[in-house]
């Protein structure tokens, strides 16, 4: 499938973050284009690292943007997040330090979040910290991961437990990548776009429901309006709260019922943005046992959920103990008490420290599953 138009106009964002502020640049046909790479690259050594699904993609277009004087390197990883580990990182500096990269060089990262994460690691660790660019290819990556300056690798004793804050120079989103992403994967990624209208902006939640069908059929001009919405809404957050003392923790909506879903599953049997879509109808329902939200507005974000074609049920050999186990693990806890983020109406979440674990429980025992 081809995105509908490539005369979609495009538009650059700004995460404010003083000396290390960052710009974001969104359309169609933006790798290949010099003007967009060249201002952030800090020397002449540049190292491309992308996946052996991305590489035939998109490795060549991406260099053609690069000037002919640069020494260029890439390193092609294996795909998938079970690669996202340490010795993948190791790689990234071993190719480095063989082609003789010094404080100078320049990484860019060439695909989903799994890249994304990894190469920002690599950058944030390799001679105590060199430049990266992302050049996210997946909507999720797009929308959240390229983003913020969240980096890292998952260890076998949990997910994202190895990791810096580390920002990027730019991020470069080419939305004409799209058209070769799965369905499957482009639905994950609408997953974290819904997110933002659910916890900051009910005004772009009513736009999504409108428009969920013409984002689905990969409608450029929706498409650059939903990811520019979205890196915004992102950048405001992470300009007001970098390393997540407060305020970033609402991105995670959905989050701690989607990563018990995520690990009881086995990483990878549900995309993350799946998890999260239904862990964020979750958390509207506990918000209605609450007393917060109206049956009309849970009814809304089951709809709107379901439109983007994620799943609105639980797995069905998940007992609400095995919720339960899970989420005391979550990052957000704090001296063992849950914290879980919530929807005082559509469009305003917070963080609450307090339900009551018979509320909890109720709807983890009433919450459907699948079949
Ligand atoms: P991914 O990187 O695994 O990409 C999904 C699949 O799509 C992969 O097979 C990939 O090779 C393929 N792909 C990428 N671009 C493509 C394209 N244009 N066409 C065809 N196929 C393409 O997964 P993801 O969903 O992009 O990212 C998930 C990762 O992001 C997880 O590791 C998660 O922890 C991380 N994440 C990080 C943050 C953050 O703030 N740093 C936020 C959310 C998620
Ligand atoms: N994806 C959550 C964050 O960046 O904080």
């Amino acid at each position: 499938m081809s995105v509908s138009s490539s005369s979609a106009a495009p538009c650059h964002l700004q995460v404010a973050l003083g000396s290390r502020s960052y710009p974001i640049h969104i359309g169609p046909g933006l790798l290949g284009d010099p003007q967009w790479l060249a201002p952030h690259l800090a020397g002449r050594q540049v190292m491309i690292v992308t996946n052996e699904r991305v590489a035939p993609l998109y490795l060549a277009r991406l260099k053609a943007g690069l000037a002919d004087d640069l020494e260029v390197r890439e390193l092609v990883l294996p795909d998938g997040e079970a690669t996202k580990t340490l010795e993948s990182v190791k790689r990234i500096w071993d190719a480095l330090l063989e082609a003789g990269f010094n404080r100078r060089a320049t990484l860019i990262a060439l695909g989903g979040g799994v890249i994304g994460d990894m190469v920002g690691f690599a950058a944030a660790c390799y001679q105590r910290g060199v430049a990266f660019i992302q050049v996210p290819t997946t909507l999720l990556a797009q929308v959240d991961s390229s983003v913020g300056g969240k980096t890292g690798v998952n260890h076998p004793l949990g997910k994202n437990m190895i990791g810096a804050f580390w920002q990027p120079r730019a991020v470069l989103i080419d939305t004409d990548t799209l058209a070769t992403l799965p369905p499957r994967e482009l639905s994950a990624g609408l997953a974290e776009v819904i997110k933002y209208g659910l916890i900051r902006d009910a005004g772009f939640l009513a736009w999504l429901e409108a428009t969920l069908p013409a984002l689905r059929d990969l409608d450029a001009a929706a498409l650059i309006q939903a990811i520019e919405r979205s890196c915004a809404l992102k950048a405001e957050i992470v300009a007001a709260d970098e390393t997540e003392q407060g305020v970033r923790a609402l991105l995670n909506l959905g989050h701690t019922f989607g990563h018990a879903i995520e690990a009881h599953q086995g990483y990878g049997a549900w995309l993350h943005g799946e998890a999260v879509g239904t862990g964020m109808v979750m958390a509207a329902e506990l918000s209605a046992r609450l007393g917060w939200l109206p049956a009309a507005d849970v009814a809304r974000v089951r709809e709107v959920v379901a439109a983007a074609g994620l799943p609105l049920a639980a797995p069905a050999d998940m007992a609400a103990d095995d919720f339960l186990a899970r989420m005391r693990l979550d990052k957000k806890n704090v001296d063992s008490r849950l914290r879980l983020v919530l929807l005082r109406a559509l469009g305003d979440a917070c963080v609450h420290a307090a339900t009551p674990p018979a509320t909890l429980n109720a709807l983890l025992e009433a919450f459907p599953r699948d079949g």
